[in-house]
């Protein structure tokens, strides 16, 4: 494998300077999905590890989401949306088949002078997102951008689906980059992979141009999520002990130099199961599933917010962001914070 840290460093360095997260406030406990499907909160919990997850009402949108959680990014990072030159928006839930989510955020956030697309890689976008928008900054290309991951998956739950059901969630999480030229902070390394033999572990397939909304569908099941749980769950550990593998390698470093590990929010005994292979002590892994369920694009970031607003990382500590999810796709992100 090459490896990267051997490469000449970039003119440029992209850094996140401003971070935010948004949630609806309306909350779905486990014990009232009990009343709902033939579950308890006792099989979510030890299965999952969730115990609530965050629910849009029917006026919440994606973009409404996106949008508060951009608010919070760009405050802390003191950047005018004015001065915003590209706005990423990774979500599998977008405002509508088009224009793109990022389109709506942008005009609610008055964001004129940027230019703004959606990322479709499910819960792996916003770690694609960081990767795309990494090259722009180190290029110089771009000086700033705000990449947002966004969902309001349980707008396609199937909430007569027990097996699926209780895991996903609502919300969005935001990040502000910077181009810097000091070297000392940024992305050091991104990696991204896909394997699309897989797409059928994970999906929903309407309304797209296969089965258009115009036609009658074959399977009404077909306008909610379908997944595969034991393999997904099973290709999700492997893929994420040997993506942070990867990292390590590529930028020369052990678990010993990592501050913290923030994997996808996907279920807590993947990533504890995936962290147990790795060798990374508990106290370096965040897990906050618990509160929010499977948030798909947004967890990373949302997860990302809370980790360094509760103290858990601190401005020079490297952070692994790692993700996994439809497509398949999974890829990460090392950074110095
Ligand atoms: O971000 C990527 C998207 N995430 C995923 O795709 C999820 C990945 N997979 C998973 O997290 C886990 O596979 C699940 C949480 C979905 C399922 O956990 P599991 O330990 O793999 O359970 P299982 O599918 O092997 O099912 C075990 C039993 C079955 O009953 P029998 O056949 O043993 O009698 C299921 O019918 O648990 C039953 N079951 C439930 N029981 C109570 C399945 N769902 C439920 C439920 N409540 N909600």
């Amino acid at each position: 494998m090459d490896n990267p840290a051997k490469a000449p460093s970039p003119c440029y360095r992209a850094v996140i300077t401003g971070h935010g997260s948004f949630a609806p406030e309306k909350t779905l406990a486990n014990d009232e999905l009990a009343r709902m499907v033939d579950t308890s909160d006792e099989w979510i919990t030890t299965r999952t590890g969730i115990k609530v997850r965050h629910v849009t009402t029917e006026n919440e949108s994606t973009a409404f989401l996106a949008t508060e959680a951009a608010k919070r990014a760009l405050a802390e990072a003191r950047l005018d949306p004015a001065q915003v030159e590209l706005i990423v928006v990774a979500t599998i839930t977008p405002e509508m088949v088009f224009p793109s989510t990022a389109s709506f955020v942008q005009r609610a956030l008055k964001a004129n002078r940027a230019w703004v697309f959606d990322l479709s890689a499910a819960c792996s976008g916003f770690v694609y997102g960081l990767s795309i928008v990494q090259q722009f900054i180190e290029s110089g290309r771009l000086k700033n951008a705000l990449i947002i991951g966004a969902e309001t998956l349980t707008k396609i739950t199937d909430w007569t689906d027990r097996t699926s059901c209780i895991l996903f969630g609502d919300g969005a999480g935001a990040v502000v980059l910077q181009r810097a030229d000091d070297g000392r902070r940024g992305i050091l390394y991104s990696t991204m992979h896909s394997d699309g033999e897989r797409w059928e572990a994970l999906n929903c397939q309407a309304y797209g141009s296969r089965h258009p909304a115009s036609r009658e569908l074959d399977d009404p099941k077909k306008i909610y999520m379908q997944i595969k749980g034991r393999e997904v769950y099973q290709q999700a550990i492997r893929r994420i002990v040997e993506t942070v593998d990867e990292c390590l390698h590529a930028c020369d470093v052990t678990l010993d130099d990592i501050g913290m590990i923030i994997s996808h929010q996907m279920n807590a005994r993947i990533i504890e199961s995936a962290s147990k292979r790795l060798g990374v002590p508990q106290d370096k892994v965040f897990i906050n599933i618990a509160e929010y369920g499977n948030t798909s694009a947004a967890s990373v970031p949302i997860a990302f917010d809370e980790c360094v607003r509760t103290g858990r990382l601190e401005r020079g500590d490297i952070v692994v962001l790692v993700a996994f999810g439809a497509g398949l796709t999974w890829g990460a992100n090392v950074i110095v914070f």
